[in-house]
């Protein structure tokens, strides 16, 4: 196997995997983990999604959400990330954050009607997830040489990490305005000792602060070429080919780095032969036609090329055949 030249994400510490559904996306996730462990590298690969594809792919049980070391891959740990486990905790925390906000402002209401509305609205799952990324990004950061993420959710987290510009700005305006307020409050007190001491221990304050930090690093680090790419799987199709395109027109309106596209499922033509009836022939012609597509469309993104196995991809020995695929084949077409 070819180990020079460097992992095939280079210099990335954080990896997001892409694509229409189906399309190899966890796959090639995994295949990229391991490749950088080939070359030293400790590895974190994490899955944000509903169905445990990891642990079918490894073969090990990696439900529960807790880091777990691969077997048979050096430097390779794995985690599932339980979403239910994940919304459940955020919405206890996002409302203990609400019930302080409520309680400071001394609005005289019942904050539960608000309190369900905001954590029971669709975005709610994406924040939840996101929060999670984020997490990972500077937890994980320091533990681990590359972080890859395995997530269906890559158009979420774009508009995110797009939306986390203007939810920075928010905070830094929550943050004035609590101040001002506090301000006139002190200004307000024949107490103002006691009033000093509140505000120095204002755990809205705190929490604002430390949120907005939170965004303003991961932002930092997401958008940062040297540090981050997002990297997209196809296969020679036309639906999985627009919804690439698609997402590197979003991410690259965020700022936010292409790594590389990889195109999955490709019939060798000299597969075709091999088979009488024609259908893997007429298959490998529309594949030429898709593969040209690609190329023209997204030329110099193509990072490589993995064939149609003839079995699902399970096990190291099956991800070492999606490296050496990505590092040395190459279609004709
Ligand atoms: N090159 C390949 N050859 C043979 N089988 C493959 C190949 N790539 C992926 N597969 C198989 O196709 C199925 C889908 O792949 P995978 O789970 O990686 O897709 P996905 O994009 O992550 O799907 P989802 O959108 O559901 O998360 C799996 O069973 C996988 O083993
Ligand atoms: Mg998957």
């Amino acid at each position: 196997m070819v180990r020079d030249g460097g992992p095939i994400t280079g210099e990335h510490r954080f990896v997001f995997v892409g694509g229409k559904g189906g399309v190899g996306k966890t796959v090639l996730a995994a295949a990229l983990a391991y490749d950088a462990t080939l070359h030293g590298k400790r590895v974190l690969l994490a899955s944000l999604n509903p169905v445990h594809s990891l642990t079918s792919l490894f073969g090990q049980d990696l439900a529960g959400g807790k880091l777990t070391r691969i077997e048979g891959a050096e430097g390779l740990d794995a985690i599932e990330v339980e979403i239910d486990d994940l919304v459940r905790d955020y919405k206890a925390k996002m409302t203990g954050r609400l019930r302080e906000f409520f309680r400071w402002a001394e609005v005289p209401i019942n904050p539960d009607p608000f309190i369900e509305v905001a954590t029971t609205n669709p975005a709610f799952h994406e924040s939840a997830m996101f929060d999670r990324v984020m997490d990972l990004i500077l937890e994980a950061g320091g533990k681990y040489d590359l972080v890859v993420f395995d997530t269906a959710a890559v158009a979420n987290a774009v508009r995110l990490i797009g939306l986390s510009k203007l939810y920075g700005l928010w905070l830094a305006r929550m943050i004035q305005s609590r101040r001002e307020a506090q301000q006139f409050r002190l200004s307000l007190s024949f107490r103002k000792e006691k009033v000093m001491e509140e505000i120095k221990r204002d755990p809205v304050i705190a929490d604002l602060i430390a949120l907005h930090e939170k965004f303003t690093k991961t932002r930092e680090v997401i958008t940062d070429p040297k540090l981050t790419g997002f990297y997209f799987v196809t296969t020679p199709e036309s639906l999985p080919i627009s919804v690439v395109v698609r997402f590197i027109k979003m991410v690259e309106a965020f700022n936010i780095p292409v790594g590389g596209v990889f195109v999955n499922n490709v019939i060798d033509a000299s597969e075709a032969s091999s088979d009488p009836s024609g259908y893997l022939s007429a298959k490998v012609e529309e594949q030429r036609r898709y593969l040209k597509m690609i190329a023209e469309q997204m030329g110099d993104k193509v990072k490589g090329y993995v064939r149609s196995f003839p079995s699902e991809v399970r096990g190291i020995e099956a991800l070492r055949a999606v490296v050496e695929d990505l590092r040395g084949y190459r279609p004709s077409f």
